[in-house]
């Protein structure tokens, strides 16, 4: 609630990453790090690390964590509730007098939501070796490419291989759930069985700006009316594949801009992203051929040029770690919780890191599964529920 506070007063909860609002709230979340006994510090990815050493630092980390920025109009638990979980349970075992044999890392990865540099998870990207040279060159609209905007938030883009690990040995994320089948079904606590591949795809039409008075429509190069079919056609599209099988498939179209944004002007430029997610990655190729052909075509018919058709990034959907899933679900039950087992639409960290360590989540229910609006709410309990069932899963790994 304290990270709350720090957003954007027009639109709240607002703290997108690379702001001056985000530095201030991590500057909230290391001093949080600080008064609880860890040991501070900023990786060459920006993640933010807090540490405690473990009695036998040969058995490598057990890492806990997930992320402090937020989408645009936000909530106040989307990846905050995975942050102040890790520094919950350093607090529980403090207050305990409990030293684990593991050394115990809590993580505020940068980045996770897409920033406007169209990449999502450039922290756990770059803690896993998974950021390359083309995603630093991203640009946001204002033109400051990524590498430059990761240097300014105290990362260090020529310095990137530093932040890969090879130490962890499990990494554990809590999140809401951002879905209602746990409210639905009065269940406390969701373990996570796979994580959504998701792509994202920009595409730029380019027509040209006319009188929107005086033009004829033969005659026109209108960019959005092609913009406008892509849309349509990316939702046709996607409830095929979705329909045609057990697989899950969704496609949104979230961003479109149009220039020059005038109701006076016909449209000349027009710039969509499509985020497209899935269990079965062959859709997800199949959609892509599809918009790929139909969009093309109807930039021609409409006269206007298809400038850009770009992978913006590509992951491929994950499955959480079986040993890991069994900790959380033994917990749970410890706990006397009741449990379910459940895929995630959503990306997280988490799919990252499985690339160098085992990992797995727990998910905690939030009221009607509204997540990625102001709505986003979580009950102190339900979330308290599931920090004691990482906690536990956490106590279970360090002893095995
Ligand atoms: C992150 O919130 C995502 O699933 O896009
Ligand atoms: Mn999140
Ligand atoms: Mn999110
Ligand atoms: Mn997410």
């Amino acid at each position: 609630m304290d990270l709350a506070e720090i957003t954007d007063p027009e639109r709240p909860y607002t703290r997108r990453s690379f702001t001056a609002l985000f530095l201030e709230g991590r500057a909230l979340v290391a001093r949080r790090f600080v008064e609880a006994g860890l040991s501070v510090r900023l990786d060459k990815a920006g993640n933010l690390i807090g540490r405690i050493e473990g009695r036998d630092p040969s058995l490598g980390v057990i890492a806990i964590g997930s992320h402090s920025d937020t989408v645009p109009s936000g909530g106040r638990f989307d990846g905050i509730a995975g942050v102040a979980t890790g520094l919950e349970i350093v607090r529980a075992l403090r207050d305990a007098g409990t030293r684990l044999d593991h050394t115990l890392e809590v993580i505020d990865f940068l980045a996770e939501e897409p920033s406007e540099y169209g990449l999502s998870c450039v922290g756990s990207r770059g803690m896993t070796g998974s950021l390359d040279g083309r995603m630093l060159d991203l640009v946001e609209p204002g033109g400051e490419p990524l590498r430059d905007a990761l240097g300014r938030v105290g990362g260090d883009p020529d310095r990137l291989g530093e932040a890969k690990r090879s130490d962890v040995r499990a990494f554990l994320e809590l999140h809401i759930e951002q879905g209602i089948v746990l409210e639905s079904q009065s269940l406390d606590i969701g373990v996570v069985s796979s994580i959504v591949g998701i792509r994202r795809i920009e595409i730029v039409f380019d027509g040209e700006a006319d009188h929107a008075g005086t033009t004829p429509l033969h005659l026109r190069h209108d960019a959005l009316v092609a913009a406008a079919q892509t849309v349509g056609l990316v939702r046709r599209v996607a409830e095929e594949l979705d329909r045609e099988g057990s697989d899950y498939f969704v496609a949104t179209v979230g961003i479109l801009t149009v220039e020059p944004s005038a109701s006076n002007i016909v449209p000349g430029r027009c710039r969509l992203v499509i985020d497209a997610r899935t269990t079965a990655p062959a859709l997800t190729t199949r959609f892509v051929e599809t918009v790929d052909r139909e969009s093309k075509a109807a930039a021609a018919r409409l006269r206007v040029r298809r400038s850009a058709f770009t992978t913006l990034s590509d992951g491929p959907p994950v499955a959480c770690d079986p040993d890991l899933q069994t900790a959380l679900r033994r917990a749970a039950e410890d706990l006397g919780l009741k449990q379910t087992d459940l895929p995630s639409g959503a990306g997280h960290d988490a799919a990252f890191m499985s690339r160098i360590c085992r990992s797995a989540m727990v998910f905690v229910p939030c009221r009607a599964g509204k997540s990625h609006a102001p709505e986003e709410w979580a009950d102190r309990d339900a979330v308290a529920a599931g920090a004691a069932v990482i906690l536990q899963a956490v106590q279970a790994l360090d002893r095995s």
